[in-house]
């Protein structure tokens, strides 16, 4: 898949004029103080007051501009040029010094100078990449000794299901791009979005060995059986901010998190 950015770039610079507009992002109370953050990286992050924070696959920026809410310095880091001139449009508006660079993951420490105390990267990023060794050493690279990594994602067991969760279409240990024609997104709005997507399924198992391999040492690991977001067909809202797929309440994993120290 050698134009897979190119596809994707495509694909996600559509997605960002539906997205700040969606109620799933609920831009405006954002704009007015809303931190984006959820309880599961919240737990992780510590306190960021006065840290260097690289945020990879920032989308439009409000989480990285949460991030500069709480004192750290920001920089986000995305594919789409069309999210970086959003959320420097929202990094302007929210009076912060929140930094933003147009590129791809891998390509990133071309662009940047200098090390992080910390790389934040959550909730639908990995699936883009096709090689996570390559993902883990740009993090590794971009880590200070002792820098941390805070990452949270959606489980690799949510990607083996069709999009209505009624049978298991892919492989757990999927080493091919899935080629596939998406309609709509995961927010309200964007019926008219029809795009071509190159994604991949990363195992557990891989992520670790990534991380392992490229110096990035796990110290906190969590799996929960519910996702921050409502963003997969017919969840339900349990607890406030906690969703789960109605069909298999608690009986699957939705979400990752890992907190990894670079040695
Ligand atoms: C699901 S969103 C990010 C998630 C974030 N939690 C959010 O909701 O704001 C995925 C982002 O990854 C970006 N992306 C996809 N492939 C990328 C790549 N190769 N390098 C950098 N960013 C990429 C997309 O442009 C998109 O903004």
């Amino acid at each position: 898949m050698d134009n897979y950015l190119e596809i994707n770039q495509k694909l996600w610079d559509a997605k960002v004029d539906v997205h700040v507009a969606s109620d799933f992002y609920q831009n405006e109370s954002f704009l007015k103080g809303r931190n984006t953050l959820n309880e599961i990286e919240l737990g992780l992050l510590g306190d960021v007051k006065g840290l260097s924070v690289l945020h990879l696959q920032c989308h439009f920026g409000q989480d990285t501009i949460s991030l500069s809410r709480m004192g750290a310095k920001t920089l986000g880091v995305d594919l789409s040029p069309k999210a970086i001139e959003k959320a420097r449009e929202f990094a302007k508006a929210t009076n912060t010094d929140a930094q933003f660079l147009w590129s791809d993951v891998y390509k990133a420490p071309e662009h940047v100078d200098g090390k992080f105390d910390m790389v934040f990267t959550t909730y639908g990023t990995i699936g883009w990449l096709p090689d996570l060794d390559k993902w883990a050493r740009v993090i590794s690279c971009m880590l200070k000794p002792g820098g941390k990594l805070v990452f949270a994602e959606f489980h690799p067991v949510v990607w083996m299901f069709d999009t209505d969760f009624n049978y298991v279409q892919y492989n757990y240990f999927q080493d091919e791009a899935i080629v596939e024609t998406a309609e709509g997104t995961y927010t309200d709005g964007g019926n008219h979005l029809i795009d071509k997507e190159v994604s991949w399924n990363h195992s557990l198992g891989e992520v670790f060995q990534a991380l392992k391999h490229n110096n990035l040492q796990v110290t906190d690991f969590k799996e929960y059986d519910y996702s921050p977001y409502n963003c997969f067909k017919n969840m339900e809202e349990f607890e406030k901010g906690k969703f789960r797929l109605k069909k298999f309440d608690k009986k699957l994993p939705l979400v990752y998190s890992i907190l990894a120290e670079k040695i």
